[in-house]
């Protein structure tokens, strides 16, 4: 977070599983649709908070199969625990005030009581959130019931039943919403309070997201009975939150629309952005976030194949230019857009996408920027990173030129191989 120096302009705090991740969706393109806009748009001056009811194993395990970028903030397991950046620093300060009126070993022998509670995986259940399945004609029941029993044990709870068959018990004061109004105020005392929060959910454990103050909230069009039961029931009359009518990162896309947080516009949502060139504000983050989007839709040969493209991208080039491909081998930035020739279409008809994360662009010198981003790539059932560095100067009147691109396997990709069918 402190990579920021003033407010967020926005700040997104998104449920994942069929919320910004939809698993209905093998080809992922809703997530896709949002990751272009946050890194074209947001990433520069906007955080990005993921809330989650997984755990950190879990939670690894979803970004291993789904093509979702670093969040700035990772809250998981209900918001139990909050982690900072790529390296997902603790938040220890907000662990210790979840020790209040809690004791694992209490709820732990409470819930052995009852034959409905089906105890979830042990990856699941947490120093502050224990975690079982129950059917939902015995939810009602068992919730009520339970709580009566741990509260004469001296304990302060929360059970939130989430997804029509889960049910967590967690402090009092832990859940997500709490945790998001802890993340705010934190903010604050640092004079960083964000201009517009929006919060985006599905289900039970996401209702809480909704009822914090100043707060813009999506309910996305499939989002659980549970949850449209607790709007209707609790919040029907705030304005602030809707429930969208396109699905999972559909849904978050279009709250960003109506309530006018900023733009709304996918780079995915526009068929030939190489020929618009009407951004006059020089920007080298959206060169890069179009660039690897162009090269996607040639490899799937969704755009024409023509001279006029790669021309195009060649008078963006540096004559001089070079490009450091992860194997270490050095090539001619031109000539390597001109071996992309041969490429078109050889992916059309396959599993194949990219996407770029953490896109950040500084301004190093007068006129020269740097940008670094990861460039992802998954082909088939192969997925592969880079860490990309691109050198741009900007000339009057000439707009952006390619200077120097240089990439380096990410840690997971360094184990495969094959240097050979990387690109760039
Ligand atoms: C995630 C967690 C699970 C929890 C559920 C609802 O699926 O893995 O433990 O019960 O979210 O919060
Ligand atoms: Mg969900």
């Amino acid at each position: 977070m402190e990579r920021l120096t003033s407010p967020a302009r926005l700040m997104i705090v998104s449920d994942l599983d069929h919320t910004m991740v939809d698993h209905h969706d093998p080809e992922n393109l809703s997530l896709l649709r949002f990751n272009s806009l946050w890194e074209h748009a947001y990433r520069h001056d906007s955080l990005l908070v993921f809330s989650t009811g997984r755990s950190p194993t879990l939670y690894k395990e979803l970004r291993k199969e789904k093509p979702l970028l670093t969040p700035d903030v990772t809250i998981m397991s209900v918001g139990t625990e909050i982690t900072y950046g790529n390296s997902m620093v603790p938040d220890n300060g907000w662990v210790d005030t979840l020790n209040n009126k809690w004791d694992l070993g209490v709820v732990k022998e409470e819930t052995g009581n009852f034959s409905e509670l089906t105890l979830q995986a042990e990856t699941e259940q947490r120093p502050h959130k224990v975690s079982f399945y129950v059917d939902k004609s015995k939810a009602h029941e068992v919730t009520k019931e339970l709580s009566q029993r741990l509260e004469k044990r001296g304990l302060d709870v929360k059970i939130i039943y989430s997804g029509g068959m889960d049910l967590d018990i967690l402090p009092q004061g832990a859940g997500k919403g709490q945790a998001l109004a802890y993340l705010l105020k934190k903010l604050k005392s640092e004079g960083k309070l964000p201009v517009n929060t929006l919060a985006c959910g599905d289900s039970g454990n996401d209702a809480e997201l909704f009822s914090v103050p100043d707060v813009y909230g999506v309910m996305v069009s499939n989002a659980q009975e549970e949850l449209l039961k607790w709007h209707a029931e609790n919040a029907k009359d705030n304005p602030k939150v809707i429930h969208a009518k396109e699905r999972c990162a559909g849904g978050i896309i279009q709250a960003i629309g109506e309530f006018k947080l900023g733009p709304s516009l996918s780079p995915r949502d526009v068929s030939d952005f190489l020929e618009c060139k009407a951004d006059e504000n020089v920007n080298p983050g959206h060169e890069v976030v179009k660039f690897f989007l162009f090269y996607e839709r040639w490899r799937r040969g969704e755009v024409e194949n023509s001279e006029a493209y790669i021309a195009s991208l060649k008078a963006s080039c540096h004559p001089g230019g070079v490009f450091v491909h992860p194997s270490g081998a050095e090539k001619s930035l031109v000539d390597t857009i001109d071996e992309l020739r041969k490429y078109h279409g050889d992916k059309q008809g396959k599993k194949f996408r990219v996407w770029v994360d953490q896109v950040l662009a500084t301004e190093s010198a007068h006129g020269t920027w740097i940008v670094k981003l990861d460039k992802w790539e998954q082909s088939g059932e192969e997925r592969r990173g880079c860490t990309t560095t691109v050198k741009f100067t900007a000339k009057e009147g000439e707009g952006l030129v390619w200077e120097r691109v240089e990439q380096t396997w990410s840690e997971e990709s360094k184990l495969k191989k094959d240097d050979s069918s990387w690109i760039i």
